[in-house]
């Protein structure tokens, strides 16, 4: 395979390194049928950056439509460049919106989905419960809301963790080498949960993209995140978290919904919320 001139983009790099949409899409599709008897058709995506996700709905057929909203324009103007070109009539399906995501969208979706804590650039109760009241009038009757989050004991320490990432396939076709996720934390304060965590890229040759992405969250634990959403009208939000594989010391990487869980050195969860039918 010949490799990909994205091999050292920002943005495919994130990609490779961080997103897993066919796991999410499972996950969305099989909540949302388990509710309501049917799968969802319109999904929005918000703060999509490069709307993989979205990208990714849309293709799997033709009852499949997706918004995708994200402020900055650059994320979107790559998608445009990059990714919607080999979408053929899928493209058509997708609605790439310039926008804040505490803005109302028409028509209703039946899944919004605000994944990898992006959410968390709302830092005070009012900015927090404000977006999940424009989320919730964004939604059909008996439409779900999905956002992550993660924590434990780790979560709140000044720490970096670095993981190998291999080769993949950039969205141009050709190959993007395998490389080095480093994600920092860099500043925690207990007082308001401030959290200043960055992303880095090693290469194999050594070299590195510093500081790919920057983010300036705060990090929420999951009883605020559920007491914002029901505030904000959301009927019942349920928490997802994912299971512990014990015979390999590691996350088993299963998403179920639970009422309890013993705390761990980091953990993953999504937190569900639902409107009425
Ligand atoms: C980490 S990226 C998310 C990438 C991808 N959606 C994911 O799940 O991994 C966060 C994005 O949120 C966007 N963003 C930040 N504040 C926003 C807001 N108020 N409304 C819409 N987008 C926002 C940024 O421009 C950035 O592209």
């Amino acid at each position: 395979m010949a490799l990909s001139a994205l091999r050292r983009d920002r943005y495919a790099l994130y990609e490779a390194a961080v997103q897993g949409v066919e796991h999410d899409l499972q996950f969305i599709e099989r909540v949302y049928r388990r509710h309501n008897g049917r799968p969802p058709r319109l999904l929005r995506e918000d703060f999509c950056a490069t709307a993989l996700l979205a990208c990714e709905w849309v293709a799997r057929g033709r009852d499949h439509h997706a918004l995708a909203l994200d402020l900055d324009p650059a994320p979107l103007a790559w998608v445009r460049r990059h990714r919607l070109p080999y979408m053929r009539a899928a493209a058509d399906r997708l609605q790439l919106l310039k926008r804040d995501a505490r803005s109302v969208t028409k028509p209703r979706s039946d899944v919004l989905v605000a994944l990898n804590f992006s959410y968390w650039v709302f830092q005070t109760r009012a900015e927090l419960i404000g977006y999940f009241r424009k989320t919730l009038a964004s939604l059909t009757p008996g439409g779900m809301m999905f956002a992550n989050a993660f924590g434990g004991t780790e979560a709140m320490e000044a720490i970096s963790e670095t993981r190998r990432i291999d080769a993949s396939q950039g969205p141009d076709g050709g190959r993007i080498p395998g490389f080095t996720y480093v994600w920092e934390q860099q500043h925690f304060n207990p007082i308001d949960h401030h959290l200043i965590s960055h992303i880095h890229f090693r290469f194999r040759d050594g070299t590195m993209m510093r500081r790919a992405f920057t983010y300036d969250w705060r990090l929420w634990t999951l009883p605020e995140i559920r007491d914002c959403m029901l505030e904000a009208g959301y009927r019942a939000v349920d928490i997802y978290a994912e299971g512990w594989d014990e015979a390999h010391h590691r996350p088993d990487h299963i998403y179920r919904r639970r009422e309890k869980f013993e705390n761990q050195l980091g953990w993953l969860a999504v937190i569900v919320g639902r409107t009425k039918r």
